[in-house]
């Protein structure tokens, strides 16, 4: 086990890159199934959930190399196998095996998956897509799915992120043509749709709530860069922010983030955006100031709304802000663990259910000894904790390696003092 000792109320400033995005990365592996031939996808970000997926695809016989962020693959020889729940377990992305492995070889076979620290994940929408296409289900200590797939309209009564991955793989090889509605439309869908192009599938609508797919025969393997990750770059942003610092963030798409730095305008925390020309040459970067933050409503939704993974981290700039800010988060239920420990670290919540909480600040937060109950609570709570007075310890750190390549030594870079020891 690892722990993050944290030395707090330290100002950041400099300059940092962000990564590529992890919900993208997983997205855009389980597709390199799909295809027959070498495929080369860079600007894949070094953290475990990452090094995990490799192992499943070694362990489905695809050949594996990863190195200086770039994951070569070749899936040619790749086989419908039982994975287990020791490996499959270890990441919700797991699920995106079933939409590759139905869409090349015609079955798979998976895991019942559980709910977890953020709330319930059923899996119903992927699986009512899978029988929409053709598929049988038969459900037992596994899930097993298996039919020859043709094309069908489906509209999706919740526009799940992971659920258009699997029902899009699972398309592009079916007979004739699928059209996908309610789509969800998230940066990292994109990035899954664009590498299934560059291998050879057909897919009009990209971006938008309805997806048109008419299937081919076969997909190759094709060279692909994945985008920057736009929640590493409101975890950056929102570190300058609440520790009043001046940070220009580089490698930034600057086309995912208008819901959070709408937050950003309304709360009153001062920025540049400059443009690039590719998805990751932008730049971002947040003025010091020390005027009041305002209180918000900050609410989630689809993208290009708040995504539910970069609220926790603008709770905690809440904290910060004058005022009483509301957070509605209909997405998962337990999206509140964090707040639970900004409350121990001195922050004022009133918790109306659990979807909604409000916010009550400023407050000067005091450091404390925790452990994070998921992945964007821990990189909410290492923020927190970078503005709080005092030392605090974070005992599960590696959750936050889960998303974060390095989270500790990169805002050290930047002037923070996170000492990891195991
Ligand atoms: N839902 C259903 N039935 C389904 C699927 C989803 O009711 O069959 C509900 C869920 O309970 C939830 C909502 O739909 O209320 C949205 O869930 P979604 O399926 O979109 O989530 P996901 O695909 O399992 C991905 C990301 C999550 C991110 C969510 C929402 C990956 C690998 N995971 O999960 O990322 O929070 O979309 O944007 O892409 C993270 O990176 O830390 C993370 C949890």
């Amino acid at each position: 086990m690892s722990k993050f000792i944290v030395a707090g109320a330290r100002a950041l400033s400099g300059e940092i890159a962000v990564n590529g995005s992890k919900n993208a990365a997983l997205a855009v592996l389980a597709a390199t199934l799909l295809g027959k031939g070498q495929s080369q996808i860079e600007n894949v970000p070094e953290i475990s959930d990452v090094r995990v997926f490799l192992e499943i695809l070694k362990y489905l016989g695809a050949k594996v190399d990863f190195s200086n962020r770039v994951v070569t693959v070749d899936a040619t020889a790749a086989e419908s196998r039982q994975v287990s729940s020791e490996l499959a377990g270890q990441l919700r992305g797991s699920v995106l095996l079933a939409g590759a492995l139905l869409g090349r070889f015609g079955r798979v076979g998976l895991q019942k998956p559980g709910g977890d620290a953020i709330g319930s994940r059923p899996i119903d929408v992927h699986l009512d897509g899978f029988k929409k296409l053709g598929a049988t289900i038969r459900e037992n200590d596994l899930i097993e799915i298996e039919g020859k797939l043709e094309g069908t309209k489906i509209s999706l009564p919740i526009s799940s992120v992971t659920g258009t991955e699997n029902l899009i793989m699972a398309a592009v090889l079916a007979q004739g043509v699928t059209e996908i509605r309610m789509a969800a439309t998230e940066p990292h869908v994109q990035d899954l749709c664009d590498f299934l192009i560059a291998m050879g599938a057909k897919i009009s609508g990209v971006g938008t709530p309805t997806l048109r797919i008419t299937g081919v025969r076969f997909l190759t393997g094709a060279r692909f860069r994945i985008c920057s990750d736009e929640i590493e770059t409101v975890t950056f942003a929102v570190a300058a922010a609440v520790t009043r610092g001046q940070v220009t963030i580089h490698n930034v798409n600057v086309e995912n983030l208008d819901a959070p730095l709408a937050a950003f305008d309304r709360m009153g925390v001062k920025f540049i955006l400059q443009g690039g020309k590719n998805k990751d040459s932008g730049r971002l970067q947040i003025l010091k100031s020390d005027e009041p933050y305002r209180a918000a409503k900050i609410v989630t939704g689809v993208f290009p709304q708040l995504l539910t993974d970069e609220q926790p981290l603008l709770g905690v700039l809440a904290t910060q802000a004058e005022g009483e800010t509301l957070i509605h988060d209909w997405i998962y239920e337990g999206r509140q663990g964090y707040l639970r420990v900004l409350v121990e670290m001195g922050a004022k919540v009133v918790f109306d259910d659990v979807h909604r909480a409000r916010i009550t600040g400023p407050v000067k937060l005091k450091a404390a000894e925790i452990r994070t109950p998921d992945l964007r609570a821990g990189a909410s709570i290492l923020i927190a904790s970078l503005v709080a007075d005092g030392q605090s310890i974070i005992y599960n750190a590696e959750i936050i390696d889960r998303g974060y390549e390095r989270l500790d030594e990169r805002l050290n870079q930047l002037g923070a003092k996170i000492e990891r020891t195991e």
